[in-house]
């Protein structure tokens, strides 16, 4: 089912009528998952943080050897223009590089003309009570297709094993899964960064254990740093989760969301805390977001 809302869909750098936006049953992004993706937003027609997100899609199309046709400016410039097309001041915007068209067969190596999918459509952030009042996680011990190899942290787009634990998470209540690896270590959301507030220090995992490196948390750090607020960035568990002061995630259709139940255990007094507002107050300062504060007011959707 999809919403009754205009999306614009460009291919290949053109623009074209969504009905008509099709690709081959032999794309080896269908076939395989073998492509990689990057989800911007746009406030009032203009992307934020547009160069760290093209800069990422090339260096994830870099870590699975998927050779980008056009270059990062070629890009930035497509996908501007896909953005300027839509009705909507305040969008979402996906791009997606598959590794194209290549005979039936695993082996990548015959494959030729790397495919470009861009697609803007309105952004849906969380209700305005998940931002009030926080939403539960669940912790999920998994490992994703792209953990422990050399594509660590690139942005693939098989999301697979991740949706299966957002699905279980969904089952008991909570709207994201946090997913811990084999060792313990929390790791990342399903589609989100982790961090928690602990005596007034921000913790948040290293990029070294293979997360993807979020715009919005390095954002994030960036707040902390101008609030003055002590930053560690250190391997996290499930014990510091549940004994922090605070718990939010990150990420660029939710911006910052406080966390007040983990495991169905409550976060301190099950509120969101001071620090996370803060953070996200500024962090706001830097997309260049008009209106009222995500918790303050606006439309929001159940759906993230
Ligand atoms: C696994 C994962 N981690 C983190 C994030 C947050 O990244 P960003 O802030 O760049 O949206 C996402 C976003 O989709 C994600 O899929």
């Amino acid at each position: 089912m999809t919403r009754d809302e205009t999306l614009v869909v460009s291919i290949d750098g053109q623009i074209v009528a969504p009905e008509r936006a099709t690709v081959s049953v032999l794309d080896r992004g269908f076939l395989y998952g073998d492509s990689v993706f990057e989800v911007m937003r746009a406030y009032d027609r203009r992307v934020f943080a547009l160069q760290e997100h093209v800069d990422r899609l090339m260096r994830s199309a870099g870590l699975v050897y998927i050779e980008v046709p056009v270059d990062a400016a070629r890009l930035a410039a497509e996908l501007t223009a896909a953005v300027q097309a839509s009705p909507y001041p305040d969008t979402i915007v996906r791009v997606h590089v598959t590794r194209g068209i290549a005979p039936l067969g695993l082996d990548p190596t015959p494959a030729r003309g790397a495919l470009r999918v861009v697609i803007v459509a309105p952004v849906h952030p969380p209700t305005l009570e998940d931002y009030r009042s926080g939403i539960a996680v669940t912790t999920h011990r998994t490992e994703r297709a792209a953990d422990n190899t050399e594509a660590a942290g690139a942005k693939v787009a098989n999301y697979l094993v991740s949706l299966l634990a957002l699905r279980a998470a969904r089952v008991v209540g909570s709207k994201e899964a946090i997913i811990v690896d084999g060792r313990g270590r929390v790791l990342e959301g399903a589609s989100s960064n982790v961090f928690l507030v602990k005596d007034g220090v921000v913790l948040t995992p290293p990029v070294t254990e293979g997360i993807l490196p979020g715009i919005t948390r390095s954002y994030l750090l960036r707040s902390a740093e101008a609030l003055g607020i002590p930053l560690r960035i250190t391997t996290l568990t499930r014990g510091d989760l549940a004994g922090a002061d605070e718990v939010f995630v990150t990420s660029t259709v939710r911006e910052v969301l406080p966390v007040v139940v983990v495991d169905a255990r409550e976060v301190s007094d099950g509120k969101p805390g001071p620090m996370t507002r803060a953070l996200h107050r500024r962090f706001r300062e830097f997309t260049g977001a008009s209106g009222p504060l995500p918790w303050e007011d606006h439309e929001g959707s159940e759906t993230v």
